[in-house]
Formats: structure tokens, C-alpha cells, sequence
């Protein structure tokens, strides 16, 4: 059977249980309810076998070697067995059985699947968002899961939230981010103190002065940006400082519409981003825009004060200047931005992969003012979104 070629098989009909099954010479066809064939190929099936020589039992995961599966191989039987396809395929007679609800699931015919419980459901948002931006209580979180879900999706959707009534405790951000996932390292501090000490060995960041901070995202110095940022305002009573926000998503989206080339520039320009300090010496180089697959922005990088000598050839210069500086006013036009003024005993929370924060000057001879910053990763918030759900089935 292993050496029937593929081309006799072709265009074989089973009919069974009302499913028709058509199986070609590198795919079947077949109709799983919604009137339509779907096409699953033999390889990707045979990929997929979830029996225990080839799907570990207990840890699910993959035993059997991609690479193996041979160039040639074909379904030599294919049915429809109660609510499964059963096939039996050339590679050695194995036999692999799929329930239908598993293949509707991962129908990747007609369009991608997604079948990642913590999917997000992105909203882009302006001003509109000034008044509307997502605020929690932080003993809520602590004590409801169904809250701290909200929480978590929140963050993930809008990328902005505020959380209210924290406690006013020294280090209180970094036990919240062990909380919530773990805290994300970088080689500066765990916990960052933001204040404006003369002398302070974190000096080096404009944060530490009195002065406005443009809109921007931490730490765009890493290849792996922290992709959740996390303020925790101890004190804030000073005049002035207070909060903005800007939509990096949006931004983008904007720029897209209104001049696709300068989009592209940005997308895929290198720019070279800098921190240092006695303590460390971070370098990395990458586009403003990193673009998905899809070409919607997964990564949005931009730091006006970090931003290193522009590296090109010399004829890509005024390009890029006219796309960088198009992305720049855009981000300074405040109907794309949020202000608003966080107390005492706030928790800012932003996807620093997409949202930039920022703040105006302020007055310290008017009050203290003393913010601690976490971060963790993106990735271990979204696995928190899983398991709280898991948790809630
Ligand atoms: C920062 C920062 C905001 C603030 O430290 O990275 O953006 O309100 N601080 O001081
Ligand atoms: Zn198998
Ligand atoms: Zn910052």
C-alpha cells in the first residue's frame, strides 16, 4: 500500500455519516457541518496525530519527529467513525483519529484559527479616552478574580489603566508584580525609584529631574522591551506632573493612512536606542514599527531622549526624517493624547509594547513627589489571563 502512487488515489470518495470526504494527493477535503469542504493536508494532520506514539500523554506535547514524516505521504483510508476521522495513512499503516469539534477548531482553511484563550480584542483609542480610562480598586483586584481578570484584559485591550487605594508602602509595585506574574529584571533595578534627588545614583534618567517627559516607551534600549510598565505613585502633591498618554497603535494607524511610504521608513529603519550608567550599558537597534505577519504593529518603539545618531545610508536620511518627524508630531497633537492627574496611592499600568507615557513638569518646592516602577512581561500577564480562567471553568 505504501507504494500506491498518489495520483490513483486521487479524487476517491467515502461517503459516511453524511460527511464526504475527497482526498487528493496532498489533502482531503472534507465537510464539517458548515455545508462547505474544509481542507486539512495530509502532513499537517499526520503533524497533529494525538495518539501516545505520537502526543505524549501526560505533558501533551509533540513526541513524533516533523522532519520524519515522509515527503510521500498519503491518507490510504479516510472515514468519518462517530464523531472522529479516522485515517490510516501510508506512513507504516499508523492510524490517527481527530474529532470533528477539534478539527472545526483548528480549520485553518478559510481563515487563521486562534485558539489562545487570552486572544486579545484590541481598541485604539485618542482623547476620547480622557474620563474613560479603565480604573480599578486595587483591594478589588486583590480580593475578586473576576475583577483581576477584568484587570488583566483591560491592560491587554487598552493598554492604559489606573488602579485606585493601593497601599503606600515602599516596594508595595514589586510584591503587586510577583502578584500578578513576575517581576521583569532590568540590569538598572528591580524596583525604580522616580524622584527628583539631586545626586541620586539613578541621575541618569531625565525622569529624575523636575522636567516634562515627552511621551515615550521605556526602555526601547532592549531587543526585548518590558512589555507591562507599572507606576506606583507614594506620593504625589506636588503642582504640575501631571500624567499623559499616548496610543502608539493608533499613532501608527494614522501614519499608515496618511502616508503609507513614511510608515514603511519607519518599519524598516533601524534606530539605535541607549541607556547607561555606572551600573549598566544597554544598546539596541531596531525599527520604530515591528510589524506582524499581518502588517499591523506589534511593537511600538519610540524615545525621544534615547534615540542614538541616526546610522544610514546617506540616502535614506531625509526619508527617514520626514517619516520620524511626521510620527513625532502626531504623537505631540493632543487630540491623540490623554492627561490626567494621578493621586497618592495610584498604580499607572501601560503596554509599554504599545502605549507611551509621559508627564509634564512640575514644582517640587510644592510637594513631594515619589513614584516606584515594576515591570514584568507581556507574556507572563497573558499566561495570568489563562489561568484565571482556567480557574473560573
Ligand atoms: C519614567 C517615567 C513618569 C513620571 O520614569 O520612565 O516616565 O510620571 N516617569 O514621572
Ligand atoms: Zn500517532
Ligand atoms: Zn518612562
Amino acid at each position: 500500500m505504501r507504494d500506491q502512487p498518489a495520483e490513483t488515489l486521487k479524487n476517491r470518495f467515502w461517503t459516511m455519516n453524511m460527511n464526504t470526504i475527497n482526498l487528493n494527493s496532498a489533502s482531503l477535503d472534507i465537510d464539517l457541518g458548515s455545508g462547505q469542504p474544509s481542507q486539512f493536508h495530509y502532513v499537517w494532520l499526520r503533524d497533529n496525530c494525538s495518539c501516545s506514539d505520537c502526543t505524549h500523554p501526560d505533558t501533551h506535547e509533540r513526541i513524533l519527529v516533523t522532519s520524519e514524516i515522509p515527503d510521500d505521504l498519503i491518507a490510504l483510508e479516510a472515514n468519518v467513525d462517530g464523531d472522529e476521522l479516522a485515517i490510516i495513512w501510508s506512513d507504516e499503516n499508523h492510524q490517527s483519529r481527530y474529532s470533528m469539534d477539534w478539527l472545526r477548531s483548528h480549520n485553518y482553511s478559510e481563515s487563521a484559527f486562534n485558539t489562545d484563550p487570552a486572544a486579545a480584542d484590541i481598541q485604539v483609542w485618542d482623547k476620547s479616552l480622557q474620563g474613560n480610562i479603565p480604573t480599578f480598586d486595587y483591594q478589588q483586584i486583590r480580593s475578586d478574580d473576576s475583577v483581576f481578570l477584568s484587570w488583566c484584559e483591560a491592560v491587554r485591550d487598552i493598554g492604559l489603566t489606573i488602579i485606585r487605594n493601593a497601599p503606600l508602602e515602599e516596594g508595595e509595585i514589586e510584591r503587586f508584580a510577583d502578584y500578578v506574574a513576575v517581576v521583569r529584571e532590568v540590569i538598572y533595578d528591580r524596583l525604580h525609584n522616580v524622584r527628583a534627588t539631586p545626586g541620586e545614583y539613578n541621575a541618569y534618567n531625565v525622569a529624575s529631574t523636575t522636567l516634562e517627559l515627552k511621551p515615550h516607551t521605556d526602555m526601547p534600549n532592549y531587543n526585548n522591551p518590558p512589555g507591562v510598565q507599572m507606576f506606583h505613585f507614594l506620593v504625589n502633591e506636588s503642582i504640575g506632573g501631571e500624567s499623559t498618554a499616548v496610543d502608539g497603535f493608533n499613532i501608527a494607524a494614522k501614519l499608515k493612512h496618511a502616508d503609507p511610504d513614511a510608515f514603511q521608513v519607519l518599519a524598516t529603519t533601524p534606530v539605535q536606542f541607549r541607556m547607561y550608567s555606572g551600573r549598566g550599558d544597554i544598546i539596541a537597534s531596531n525599527p520604530l514599527l515591528t510589524l506582524d505577519e499581518q502588517g499591523e504593529v506589534k511593537v511600538f518603539r519610540f524615545s525621544n531622549q534615547l534615540a542614538q545618531p541616526a546610522n544610514m545610508a546617506a540616502d535614506k536620511v531625509e526619508a527617514f526624517y520626514r517619516a520620524y518627524r511626521k510620527l513625532g508630531r502626531l504623537i505631540e497633537d493632543h487630540d491623540n493624547r490623554v492627561q490626567f492627574r494621578l493621586e497618592t496611592g495610584d498604580i499607572m499600568v501601560t503596554n509599554n509594547l504599545r502605549v507611551m507615557h509621559g508627564r509634564n513638569s512640575y514644582d517640587p518646592s510644592t510637594g513631594g513627589r515619589h513614584l516606584q516602577l515594576s515591570y514584568m512581561d507581556f507574556c507572563d500577564v497573558m499566561s495570568r489571563i489563562r489561568m484565571l480562567k482556567k480557574q473560573a471553568a
